[in-house]
């Protein structure tokens, strides 16, 4: 069977950006695979959190998971922190790499940027989520746009360990979807679509209310010649909305185009609104059950039984490989 890894960090309430680009994947991923989502909350405090407010989203996070159609059951969902292999080959693996490659990385560049000080960590997480990857023998990875760079990285390193150590890892592969890869943000849709912008305007939050919905889409910034197109260079906004719409309903971005021709961006835009509402409002109800249910603890202890297992068995692998501690039979 294909093994499938994928990880989000609970860094805040996911947003449209997340479910587009990632965890609408993973649904359609489950059916014929072997498929491991992660909640990753070791990646989530290479920035500062409030430890209540992250307990609170680890947990959130791990409903939605669930609320989006991911069967803990059938696939293995668990956090990150539960599964300590992660953090040994994380650690492996930082050895592996080299700080210029770390300091190449965009998301570095990005989170660092007009910072005083940063964490060690925001440099050598890369690493991390290269241990994340390969411990579960994984074949593909379902990720948004802006984590191309890292697996690329997961591929170099992989590649790497295996000839200077031992042929142990697979490499994996990424996979992005055709609509929805990259979903900006509302009000700097140069910019991308993210749960901790400052700026709560800029995302639609998977749990904001229809209101809120409407008045995000409503004031999202699009430009003044009034034609809904799709021409991402010229007109990020509009064309950010169409992306949304076409991934929300399944119409094609052409079709789109041709339906709201001649009508101005009010119409468009709360049709824009609508769509996400339809798109979210199953996922919410579903979100509201389970938060507060103790189900959800006993899917996560039974995600971090089944993770372990498989973790621990691969790090021992890299352990022997490597020369770590004794020798085992
Ligand atoms: N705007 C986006 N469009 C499409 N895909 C996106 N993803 C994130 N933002 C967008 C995809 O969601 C998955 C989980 O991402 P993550 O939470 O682990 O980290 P991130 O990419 O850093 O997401 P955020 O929302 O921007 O978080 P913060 O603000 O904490 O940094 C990944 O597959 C990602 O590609």
């Amino acid at each position: 069977m294909v093994k499938i890894f994928s990880g989000i960090q609970p860094s805040g309430t996911l947003t449209l950006g997340n479910y587009l680009g990632a965890m609408k994947q993973f649904v359609e991923l489950q059916d014929n695979n072997e498929c491991y989502f992660c909640i990753v909350d070791q990646h989530a405090i290479t920035v500062p959190q409030d430890p209540k407010e992250l307990r609170k989203n680890i947990r959130s996070l791990a409903a939605l998971y669930i609320a989006v159609g991911i069967d803990p059951v059938k696939s293995t969902l668990f956090i990150q922190s539960e599964v300590p292999a992660h953090a040994q080959l994380g650690w492996m693996m930082q050895c592996v790499s080299y700080i210029g490659e770390l300091e190449r990385m965009t998301q570095f560049k990005d989170k660092s940027a007009g910072k005083e000080s940063v964490s060690a960590g925001l440099l050598t997480y890369p690493p991390l989520m290269v241990a994340d990857i390969l411990l579960y023998g994984t074949d593909i990875v379902p990720v948004g746009e802006d984590q191309k760079q890292h697996l690329e990285l997961t591929r170099d390193l992989a590649e790497r360990f295996n000839k200077k150590y031992k042929e142990i890892f697979t490499i994996p592969e990424i996979s992005i979807p055709k609509v929805g890869a990259r979903i900006m943000s509302l009000q700097e849709p140069t910019k991308k679509m993210s749960k901790s912008d400052a700026n709560t305007k800029a995302f639609v939050s998977m749990l904001d209310s229809e209101k809120q919905i409407e008045k995000k889409i409503k004031s999202a910034v699009t430009d003044s010649d009034g034609i809904v197109k799709y021409d991402p260079v010229n007109k990020p906004g509009v064309s950010n909305l169409l992306t949304i719409y076409s991934s929300c309903s399944g119409q094609s971005i052409g079709a789109l185009e041709d339906q709201y021709a001649g009508k101005g961006y009010g119409e468009f835009k709360a049709d824009v609104a609508a769509a996400v509402v339809e798109t979210l409002k199953p996922i919410q109800e579903k979100y509201f059950d389970l938060i507060e249910s103790a189900k959800l603890d006993d899917y996560l202890n039974l995600g971090a039984e089944k993770a372990n297992a498989v973790a621990t068995k691969m790090l021992k692998k890299a352990e022997n490989a490597m020369g770590l501690g004794r020798k085992r039979r």
